[in-house]
């Protein structure tokens, strides 16, 4: 069976562990960003051993959906409309899907009382997909190698859209003026292609995951992927530390709110990269966690049916907006 472990800390099982019999329909109502994925067979199984899920495109099912799934950058650029024609059976669910920060989810003001469910990178969304996350490494499994040797740089980082307003690029310029910064991607005109990425960090002591925008847990592949799959060590920029504390490892990255100033944290890291004992226990991680990127949309919408039996029988957005923009959680009818 699917796991249904999705935190690193606690194992939390839901009902789909327990039993339930019936197959629940979710309705994908069009592809996000026109991605190609199959639909054929029983995906949810076949894919991920979920089971009792089934997942279709096909807007004839409508009447027979359970949750119908809408993703939010189709709706807010006009690419897609909500059905709000067709009348909605009792009891069917409709989804606001987003992976990306409140800066690019557009005004949502226009989808008040609308939605039953959020499915984001958002721990109090009803169905949460990180971008990545850590598993622990079952007794016999593949152990990574865990300290990367071989560094020749001292700071990378990969930037394809520089804005001068963003908080990140303030701290590059100040930390550039510290200790050299390695700037790669379409910004510095060296992009990197699929295959060169990981072996080019991996070349570096210390990487800049600098999200391009800060928001409540928006923890992007930067983190997981390029930092942790690259084998240097993240320098966060990003939600607070305790946003970080809660889905990674301690002693596993540098968040720049730990310094006093920039300056500082400079100096810190041009140590840290000569204290070879000290700089590897940044990796101890990877002896009891591998990492588990987002990567198939597939996979997250599958997740719906894991949760399916213990979502609020009754839940409605009033204020999509001030949810996304994190005023206050507002809806109606929470359990
Ligand atoms: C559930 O779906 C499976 C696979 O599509 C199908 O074989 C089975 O008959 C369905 N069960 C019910 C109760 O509808
Ligand atoms: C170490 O990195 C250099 C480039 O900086 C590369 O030429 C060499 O093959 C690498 N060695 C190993 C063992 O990966
Ligand atoms: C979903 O939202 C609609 C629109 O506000 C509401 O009428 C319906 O009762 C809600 N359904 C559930 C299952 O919460």
């Amino acid at each position: 069976l699917y796991s249904c472990t999705f935190s690193w800390r606690e194992e939390v099982q839901t009902d789909c562990c327990l039993g339930g019999n019936r197959n629940v329909t979710i309705l994908l109502w069009y592809r996000p960003f026109n991605t190609p994925m199959s639909l054929e067979g029983d995906v949810c199984w076949d894919l991920y051993h979920i089971p009792r899920c089934r997942l279709v495109d096909q807007h004839f099912l409508f009447p027979s959906a359970d949750v119908v799934v809408f993703h939010n950058r189709e709706l807010i650029n006009g690419q897609q409309k909500l059905p709000l024609d067709l009348p909605r059976p009792q009891g069917q669910r409709w989804a606001w899907m987003s992976m990306e920060s409140p800066a690019h989810n557009g005004n949502l003001q226009q989808y008040a009382n609308i939605f039953n469910m959020t499915i984001s990178y958002r721990r109090d969304a009803d169905i949460t997909v990180p971008y990545g996350e850590l598993l622990p490494i079952e007794a016999g499994g593949h152990l990574e190698e865990d300290v990367p040797l071989n560094k020749s740089t001292l700071v990378c980082w990969v930037v394809s859209n520089f804005q001068n307003y963003h908080k990140r690029s303030q701290v590059y310029k100040e930390l550039n003026a510290v200790v050299p910064v390695k700037v790669y991607g379409r910004w510095s005109g060296t992009p990197l292609s699929d295959e060169v990425l990981l072996p080019t960090i991996s070349q570096c002591y210390f990487y800049l995951a600098f999200e391009n925008s800060i928001a409540k847990d928006y923890i992007t592949e930067k983190l997981w992927w390029n930092s942790y799959k690259g084998g240097a060590v993240p320098v966060v920029l990003g939600p607070p530390i305790s946003d970080y504390k809660d889905v990674a490892p301690p002693n596993s990255f540098i968040h720049v709110d730990e310094f006093a100033s920039v300056h500082v944290l400079g100096k810190f890291l041009q140590k840290l990269a000569e204290d070879k004992e000290t700089y590897n226990e940044y990796f101890s991680w990877k002896q009891q966690w591998k990492v588990k990127m987002f990567s198939d949309w597939r996979e997250n919408l599958c997740k719906i049916c894991v949760q399916y039996n213990s979502l609020p029988q009754h839940k409605v957005y009033s204020d999509l907006e001030a949810w996304d923009k994190n005023n206050n959680t507002t809806f109606i009818g929470k359990l």
